[in-house]
C-alpha cells in the first residue's frame, strides 16, 4: 500500500521524484556579442556563467560572430492573428539559438560598446530575441514566464566619462525593452578596458598601454569577480 503511494511518477517513489523537481539544475545561456574570442567581452561572460555553474545551473556560451543571421526583416509573421507560439519565422543559424533562449531559465548578454552602441550582431540578435515577444495588444510580453536577465558591456570609455558620453541611457534602454519581455533585468558597466595585447604596436596616443595593463591585472580582476557574483544572483529566483 505505501509502496503504490509513493510510485505515482512512473514507478519512482514520489518522495524522490519531488526531492528531483527542487533541485532541478536551472540553465542559463551566455551570448557573446563581441567578434574577439577570450577578450573583455567573452572573459567576464565565462566567469558570469562559472558563478552560475558554482550555484548549480547548467551553463552554455554562444558567440553570435560565429553564426550566420541577419536582424528582424519586418516580416510581421510573429504579429499574425492566427499564431499561438510567438516564434522568429526567420530560418537561419539564430533559428535554434532563439529556441533555446525559450526553454532557458536566465539569460546573460555580453557586448563592447561599438560608437556608442552595442555591436551589430548584438543589435540584429536584440531585434530577433525581443520582437517576436513585443505584443501589439494591451499585454507587454507573449514571452510567457520572468527570467533573471543580465548584460554585460565593455568599453574604452573611461567611467567618469560616461555622463558625457551619454552611454547610460543606453544601457537602460536596453534594460527597459529586455524587463519588459522578460521580466528581470540588470547590467554590469566594464570601462577602461584593455583593448591590444602590444600597444606599442598601434598608433595610439589618447590611451596609455601601460595604465591599461595595470588596470586589467587590478581592476578587471574586480570586474571578473563582480561578474562571477552576477552569475550567482542569476541563479538565483529572487528578483536581482
Ligand atoms: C568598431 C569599434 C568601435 C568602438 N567604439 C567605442 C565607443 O564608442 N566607445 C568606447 O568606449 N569604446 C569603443 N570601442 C572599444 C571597445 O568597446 C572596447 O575595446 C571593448 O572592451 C572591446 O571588447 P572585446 O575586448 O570583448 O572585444 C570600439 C571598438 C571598435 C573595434
Amino acid at each position: 500500500m505505501q509502496v503504490q503511494v509513493l510510485s505515482a511518477v512512473g514507478g519512482e517513489p514520489r518522495r524522490r521524484y519531488l526531492r528531483k523537481e527542487k533541485y532541478k539544475s536551472m540553465k542559463i545561456i551566455a551570448i557573446n556579442g563581441s567578434p574577439r574570442k577570450n577578450w573583455n567581452t567573452h572573459i567576464l561572460l565565462e566567469k558570469c556563467l562559472d558563478g552560475a555553474k558554482e550555484a548549480g545551473a547548467e551553463t552554455e556560451l554562444i558567440h553570435l560572430y560565429d553564426l550566420n543571421f541577419k536582424g528582424c526583416t519586418s516580416c510581421f509573421v510573429c504579429k499574425l492573428k492566427d499564431v499561438t507560439v510567438e516564434k522568429c519565422a526567420m530560418n537561419d543559424e539564430l533559428k535554434p539559438v532563439l529556441e533555446k533562449i525559450r526553454a532557458c531559465d536566465a539569460l546573460v548578454l555580453g557586448s563592447p560598446v561599438y560608437f556608442g552602441d552595442v555591436t551589430g550582431e548584438m543589435r540584429s540578435f536584440l531585434e530577433r530575441l525581443l520582437f517576436p515577444y513585443s505584443s501589439y495588444e494591451l499585454k507587454p510580453s507573449s514571452f510567457g514566464k520572468t527570467i533573471n536577465t543580465a548584460f554585460i558591456y565593455t568599453m574604452n570609455a573611461p567611467k567618469f566619462a560616461l555622463p558625457f558620453v551619454n552611454y547610460n541611457l543606453i544601457f537602460k534602454k536596453n534594460r527597459k525593452n529586455i524587463t519588459r519581455i522578460f521580466g528581470n533585468s540588470t547590467y554590469q558597466v566594464v570601462t577602461s578596458t584593455y583593448q591590444f595585447d602590444d600597444y606599442n604596436k598601434y598608433a595610439i596616443s589618447v590611451f596609455n598601454g601601460e595604465k591599461r595593463l595595470k588596470r586589467r591585472e587590478t581592476v578587471f580582476k574586480k570586474d571578473c569577480r563582480k561578474a562571477f557574483l552576477l552569475g550567482k544572483k542569476l541563479y538565483n529566483i529572487i528578483r536581482l
